[in-house]
């Protein structure tokens, strides 16, 4: 695996092996890799990619100056193993001077999906997200880029973004990596105390039961986020920020109940933020999944 901080390195690497041919798979991240990561990285090859990439780089601009950017969990090492162990050819782990050079003033400004729910309790951080991807996409120009659903509002803002300023590349959605207990993998995850994570669990607990809802068929929006509230409530020690029923494309209330809709939820277990969602088909006769 080549392992390069310049823009330039980067260009040049990529550039190479699409002389040779290579459909370029782009898997961005913020680095503390964990399984979700990983299977992004299988998803891209899955796709067609024959060259990947994967960049590390934790974004200052989609951090709030409240937020945890001084004390993200940062691991190179572990990383690089990670990745190696998973066949990644090319590493970008460019420093913030290098994304961010004096007088860097242009972002990009995200569009009306970013406005509900994640954006609302993080003013800014979708504008902060999209200009970044977007400059990486400039950089490492890939055929295919690959996200995950966890951060299905990410995924939407992305995806607008990609239709609105005609990028020309393919989008990959992968399915949320969770642990046994169903926590969604997550690098915050290593913030937890060990009986903040035995509490953890229960936001994808409440966005189950909202699930099962739905399937048998309660129509009533309030009726299914009351009873996710509910849900949360058993266990002590886990605060709701938000729970919703939204459309996968607005992430304002589902208008129109042919569609599917996602459940989101996020929470506050001690200090740590936690957010989750799950897809639900709609029209779902009961019992049948
Ligand atoms: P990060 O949180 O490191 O996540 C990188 C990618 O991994 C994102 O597409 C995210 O949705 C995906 N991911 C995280 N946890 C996952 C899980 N449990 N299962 C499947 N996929 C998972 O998201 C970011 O970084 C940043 O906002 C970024 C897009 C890199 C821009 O800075």
């Amino acid at each position: 695996m080549l392992n390069v901080r310049t823009i330039e390195e980067m260009r040049a690497a990529v550039n190479a092996a699409r002389t040779h041919g290579a459909t370029i798979g782009f898997v961005p991240t913020m680095g503390f890799l964990h399984d979700g990561h990983l299977s992004l990285i299988d998803e891209a090859r899955a796709a067609g990619a024959t060259f990947i990439v994967v960049s590390i780089f934790v974004n200052p601009l989609q951090f709030a100056p409240n937020e945890d950017f001084e004390r993200y969990p940062r691991d190179e090492a572990r990383d690089t193993e990670l990745l190696e162990g998973r066949n990644v050819d090319l590493l970008f782990l460019p420093p913030v001077a290098a994304m961010y050079p004096a007088g860097a003033s242009t972002i990009v400004k995200a569009g009306d999906v970013a406005a509900p729910l994640e954006g609302e309790r993080r003013p800014g951080h979708f504008d902060g997200v999209a200009t970044i991807v977007l400059k990486l996409f400039n950089i490492v120009q890939p055929d295919i880029a690959a996200f995950g659903r966890k951060d299905a509002q990410q995924c939407a803002v992305i995806a607008r973004m990609v239709r609105d300023l005609d990028l020309p590349l393919t989008l990959l959605l992968g399915e949320t990596v969770r642990e046994s207990d169903g926590l969604a993998k997550s690098s915050r995850n290593s913030y937890l105390s060990a009986d903040e994570r035995k509490r953890a669990p229960a936001l994808h607990r409440a966005l189950r039961a909202g699930e099962e809802a739905l399937r048998h068929g309660i129509e009533d929006v309030a009726a299914v986020e009351q009873l996710m509230r509910k849900m949360i409530a058993e266990t002590d020690g886990v605060d709701v920020d938000y729970l919703a029923l939204v459309d996968p494309e607005t992430f304002l209330a589902p208008l129109d109940r042919r569609r599917e809709v996602i459940l989101a939820g996020a929470v506050r277990v001690g200090k740590t933020r936690l957010i989750d969602n799950i897809v639900v088909p709609r029209g779902t006769p009961p019992g049948i999944d």
